[in-house]
Parts: structure tokens; C-alpha cells; sequence
């Protein structure tokens, strides 16, 4: 616990990328009403978590963090919940196949509404508005009224959050997750090489199931079979929202983010001495930090040591986005900050958010092999330095939109308009999703390898 440390202390610090409410008193009756709501998670899970992240840090789990970009109140359904929660299934079973260790599934889901933007305002056919900040903070239509910071919002986000959550947690231990359904997580529309690369692992486990259920071994007898632990997670960007949920865990006595298992810091709101690493530091949740070019490591090196005094596993999680090319620069250096520090931390990488550019045809996308390079480059610099590639970090849905470019079922420039539904960033459809998978199980197929001829 850090000692004298107030859920409120962020207000007094400088804050990026927040909304400034115009109605104050309406912003407060909000922020009265959250506190009194119950939290969405529990310190035991959070903690729970915790344990799994520093196995992963250890190279004994593997972290497998994904989801929307923005989760929006539009798109909503339970539909799209199960669809995205399938495909993170199905790349946890084809992630546990190459790594043979378990695979931790986050969810970016059921809090990941706040966005932070390039900038504060956005021009069309000559009109100027402020930006859209997610549906949390205010409306996608490019209209005046709709861009207005409005705090009911929240209170919306939060149901929407909760009904999510109960969802998630029934998906997890109510059947659907059981391993003996393995064959029937691949969606409808997933086909061609990477659904029947799926398919002939699903068969092997099924198969392996057949055998342990003859030897004894059913979801009856064994309970991990029958379901899987699932957590959430979001950006902590909005912190009225992350204050009015924060609660004093009862067994600790430590602060807890009630909004999600595990929250992080973006690339847009880590200055070590701003108002978001300050409300971060005094919960006792796994910390995500994503860590871009920009990352110094004096930055680095003040940020461990504010968001980790302890030096506690499983704490802190640095997610790098650097970009495709530019790993190689970065990552090195911040690996050595981490190691000259004595500092324990989990790498994961996310190659998303290095590697977005404006399509020909006008679109915000990612190419498909852009993302697979920043993952192979993340994965060769850690063998370089000796050191472990603990998790991925993805923007995918569930859904077959065409939003990155690229992939086995080759999506083009000209077909980005035919499905683009995200809020905002384009996200993995679910054939890239488990393509990429697939290329992730390779590596770890390597570093398994390299941990078996260092006799670990
Ligand atoms: C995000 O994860 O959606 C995001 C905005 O990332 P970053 O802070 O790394 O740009
Ligand atoms: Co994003």
C-alpha cells in the first residue's frame, strides 16, 4: 500500500486527454451515483491475476490480451461478446499448442470505452469540432450537440460494462469454454489455410481429450477442463470514471480499480508526474505501461519505481508499440533499463498501434504484414538479449470486417469499405486473428525450444 495515497490525489496533477466537462454539477451527481455502485471485479481476482502475469514474466504462462479498440454503445450484443470471446479461445488453444503452457486471456472489454486522440479537434468539409473521445465521454456523429462531454455517459458505460462482465464470466464457467468444445469455437466465416490449420489442432485435442477421458480425466473430474479463467481490461484514461469505482479491497485494505482486473497506462498519458500514472500507482491491480519510441529510459526507469516500488511480479506489464522497423531501435535500450534496474517486469508487444496509416481509399488501417513483422522483431530481440516474451497485445474482433488490410483471405484497399464498423482503430478480423495466432505459436514453439537447451 502506498502510504497516504487518495483515490482523488490525480486532480491535483497536470491531465492529458481528458474531457472538460462543461456541466459540473451534473458531473458530480454522476460521480455520486458510480460510488455507490458495486465494483465489477474483486481484489481476489485482481490478485489472482497478478500471480498468472509474473508466471508469464517467467516464461512459465504466456499473456494473450485483445479485444476492441473501442467498445461502443452501438455495437453492443451479446453476439458480438460470445464472437470476440470465441476467437480469443480459439487463439489461446492454438497459443497453448505451440507454447505448452497456459495462456491468460484479457479481455480489452467491459470498461474500454475512453479513447486518447492525435488531436483535440477534427475538420469536415470545413466545420470544426472537437474530437470524439469514445462513447464514455461523447457521440461519433460529427454534430456539435453530440461531441459535447456529457457524464450520463458513464453511467451507461457502466451498465453496459457490468452486463458485459456477467456475460463473460457465464461464457467462462457455464460450458460454452469447456475444452470439449473445441471444434465448434471456429466461426462460421473463418475458412481457408488458417481455419484448417485450426481445425487439425482442435482434432489433436480432441483426441488428447478422448485419451484422458478413458484414463479418467473429464471436466467432471477435472474442473480446468470444463471452463477458463477470463479477465477484463481497459485504458484508465478517464479517471472520474476510474475514481468513482475505486473501493478499499476489505481482506488488504488496499485501493482497488473496481472497473476492471487489469488497467493501463497509454502511450499519450505516462508523463511520471501526470494525474494518470498518480491515480495508477495507489491500486493494487496488474498495471499495463505501453511504452513507444518516445519512451525515455529516465522515463522508464521513474516510472517502475513509481508504479512498482515494491518490485512486486506480475505488477507491471510494459506493452511495446513501436512499430514495424522501428523495434530494433527501441526495444533493446528499454530492455537494458529494465535489466540494469533489477526490475521485474512482463514484456508484451502490441503491434497495432505502430503501425496504423491512412489507406489510399481514405481509411485509418494496419497492414496485416506490418503487424506480423513488429511481432517476429519483438520475438528475435528478446532471444537476442536473453530475455522473455511474455505476452500479445491485439485490437480484433469477432466480427469479419475489413478493416486491416492483408491476411490469408487478402483484404485490399478497395475492400476496407465494404465492412469498416470500428469506433476507432481498425481491428483484426477474426481469420487475421488466429492467423496471427498461428505465427505467435511458432515462436513460442522457439522459445520453448531455447528454455528446453537451457535446461529450464
Ligand atoms: C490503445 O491501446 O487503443 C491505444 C490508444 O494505445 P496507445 O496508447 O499505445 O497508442
Ligand atoms: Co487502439
Amino acid at each position: 500500500m502506498i502510504k497516504g495515497w487518495q483515490k482523488s490525489d490525480w486532480r491535483a496533477k497536470p491531465r492529458v486527454q481528458m474531457p472538460d466537462y462543461p456541466d459540473q454539477a451534473a458531473l458530480r451527481a454522476v460521480e455520486a451515483q458510480l460510488s455507490r455502485m458495486p465494483p465489477l471485479v474483486f481484489a481476489g481476482e485482481a490478485r489472482r491475476l497478478k500471480a498468472d502475469l509474473a508466471k508469464a514474466a517467467r516464461g512459465e504462462a504466456f499473456l494473450l490480451q485483445g479485444g476492441d479498440c473501442a467498445e461502443s454503445f452501438a455495437e453492443f450484443s451479446a453476439d458480438n461478446i460470445r464472437d470476440t470471446f470465441k476467437v480469443m479461445l480459439q487463439m489461446a488453444i492454438v497459443l497453448t499448442w505451440g507454447a505448452k503452457v497456459p495462456v491468460i486471456k484479457v479481455g480489452r472489454v467491459a470498461g474500454q470505452f475512453a479513447k486518447p486522440r492525435s488531436a483535440a479537434t477534427e475538420t469536415m468539409g470545413g466545420v470544426e469540432l472537437p474530437s470524439y473521445r469514445g462513447d464514455i465521454v461523447n457521440g461519433f456523429d460529427f454534430t456539435a450537440d453530440a461531441r459535447v462531454p456529457d457524464p450520463a455517459r458513464m453511467l451507461q458505460a457502466y451498465t453496459q460494462a457490468a452486463a458485459s462482465l456477467n456475460l463473460l464470466r457465464a461464457f467462462s464457467t457455464g460450458g460454452y469454454a469447456d475444452m470439449h468444445r473445441v471444434q465448434s469455437w471456429i466461426a462460421h466465416f473463418t475458412d481457408g489455410e488458417e481455419a484448417t490449420r485450426y481445425r487439425k489442432v482442435a482434432d489433436q485435442i480432441s483426441d488428447a481429450m478422448d485419451f484422458m477421458a478413458a484414463a479418467g480425466v473429464t471436466s467432471e473430474t477435472a474442473h480446468d477442463l470444463g471452463g477458463v479463467d477470463f479477465y477484463t481490461s481497459h485504458e484508465a484514461l478517464l479517471l472520474e470514471y476510474e475514481e468513482a469505482l475505486c473501493r478499499v479491497d476489505s481482506t488488504t485494505g488496499i485501493p482497488l480499480a473496481g472497473s476492471g482486473h487489469m488497467i493501463w497506462i497509454g502511450d499519450r498519458t505516462r508523463q511520471p508526474d501526470g494525474a494518470h500514472v498518480e491515480f495508477c500507482r495507489g491500486v493494487q491491480n496488474p498495471i499495463g505501461l505501453k511504452c513507444g519510441p518516445s519512451t525515455t529510459a529516465e522515463d522508464l526507469k521513474v516510472l517502475m519505481s513509481r508504479l512498482n516500488p515494491e518490485n512486486e511480479p506480475g505488477r507491471l506489464t510494459l506493452i511495446a508499440r513501436f512499430g514495424a522497423g522501428k523495434v530494433g531501435e527501441h526495444l533493446p535500450r528499454l530492455i537494458r533499463t529494465v535489466q540494469a534496474e533489477g526490475a521485474n517486469v512482463l514484456w508484451s508487444c502490441d503491434p497495432m498501434h505502430g503501425n496504423t496509416i491512412k489507406s489510399a481509399s481514405g481509411y485509418k488501417t494496419r497492414p496485416f504484414d506490418s503487424v506480423l513483422r513488429e511481432v517476429r522483431e519483438f520475438f528475435a530481440i528478446h532471444k537476442a538479449e536473453g530475455t522473455i516474451p511474455g505476452g500479445v497485445h491485439f485490437e480484433m474482433t469477432g466480427q469479419d470486417v475489413t478493416e486491416c488490410t492483408g491476411g490469408v483471405r487478402a483484404v485490399s484497399d478497395e475492400d476496407l469499405s465494404s465492412r469498416y464498423h470500428t469506433a476507432c482503430d481498425p481491428r483484426l478480423n477474426a481469420s487475421q486473428a488466429l492467423e496471427l495466432a498461428f505465427l505467435v505459436a511458432e515462436e513460442l514453439q522457439d522459445r520453448r525450444a531455447l528454455r528446453r537447451a537451457s535446461g529450464l
